[in-house]
């Protein structure tokens, strides 16, 4: 079985590099084989590599840049994972692709649930809800996971800041009142390895549905709450230095930035956990693993 991967290099693609291993083999292609910025170009990648299944966790991540460069957003989140859906609709392949909470306004008073009206409040959330719904509309086999606050050991991403920022201030000041659920990538691609073993078994044995799903961990905190636990867990981390001994909850108006976010951005699992019978571990457990991960790199 053959899997091609988009977005290798990036936080989930990377962790999804090592997860989906065992599954089949992995065509990781290069940024310069499959840019999904080129439609024509990406069509017949696609067509050459003629896998069994396509995993796309390449996107246009930036999303206070997405403010000011909508057309390449909207290339890459929307209308690349178009072509990939109708490529792989008329190859028989099945495509598993990424969405995020910023498909939500935020207003909801409880997790989100995949059946909420989507009513993204940026671009970069208009972009992905975008693609999400030309993949449904492509009439492709999909998988849509939803998730949120993503953090890995790699890449950019807000446990990695706050490690630096505690190694070089007193103080930080965290917003707080914007309340999500913080997922290891390597979480996101563990489980999407669980989501496609059984997807394929069902499409041997004719009952596989598409469907979209929410995948974060569980439970649920602020930034604020995030950034605490980080520089508990790294001062508890012989190897880590941390400087920062006050860590203040501010609004959200008080950190002004180009786009706008989602007050809650908490996404309900439950559909996920029963369809695959999978347990989503606490957002804490799996930083703390993830942080061990940190500590052992620079130790060895
Ligand atoms: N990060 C989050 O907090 C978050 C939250 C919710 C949902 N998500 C979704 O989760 C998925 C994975 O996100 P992530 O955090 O792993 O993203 P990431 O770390 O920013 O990685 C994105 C990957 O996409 C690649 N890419 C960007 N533009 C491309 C292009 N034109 N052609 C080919 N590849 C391109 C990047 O390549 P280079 O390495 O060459 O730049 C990188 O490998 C995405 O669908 C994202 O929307 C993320």
């Amino acid at each position: 079985m053959k899997i091609l991967l988009t977005g290798g290099n990036g936080q989930v693609g990377w962790e999804l590099v090592r997860a989906l291993l065992p599954l089949g083999e992995i065509i990781a292609a290069k940024r310069s084989q499959t840019d999904l910025a080129d439609l024509d170009g990406l069509r017949r990648s696609v067509q050459k590599y003629s896998a069994d299944v396509i995993v796309n966790a390449a996107a246009y991540t930036a999303v206070d840049k997405a403010e000011t460069e909508q057309d390449l957003a909207f290339l890459i989140n929307a209308e690349a994972p178009g072509v990939l859906a109708e490529e792989a609709k008329k190859s028989g392949a099945l495509l598993i692709h990424y969405s995020t909470d910023y498909v939500f306004d935020g207003t909801k008073i409880s997790a989100y649930m995949e059946d909420d009206v989507p009513n993204p409040v940026n671009i970069y959330g208009q972009s992905k809800l975008a693609g999400e719904q030309a993949i449904q509309a492509s009439g492709v086999d999909y998988v849509i996971l939803r998730t949120s606050w993503v953090y890995a050991a790699r890449g950019h991403n807000f446990l990695k800041s706050i490690l630096r920022l505690a190694a070089e201030r007193e103080q930080l000041n965290i917003i707080a009142d914007q309340l999500g659920s913080p997922t290891w990538a390597r979480l996101i691609a563990e489980t999407t390895a669980h989501i496609l073993r059984q997807s394929l078994l069902e499409r041997r044995e004719g009952g596989f549905n598409s469907g979209l799903y929410h995948l974060t961990s569980a439970g649920e905190t602020s930034w604020h709450g995030f950034a605490r636990m980080i520089v508990d867990v790294a001062k508890q981390q012989q190897n880590q230095t941390v400087k920062s001994r006050i860590i203040n909850p501010i609004p959200t108006t008080d950190y002004p930035l180009p786009a706008k976010r989602p007050a809650n951005s908490r996404l309900a699992t439950g559909r996920l956990e029963q369809h695959f019978g999978l347990k989503m571990p606490a957002w804490d457990d799996a930083l703390k693993l993830c942080m061990a991960d940190i500590a052992d790199s620079v130790h060895h």
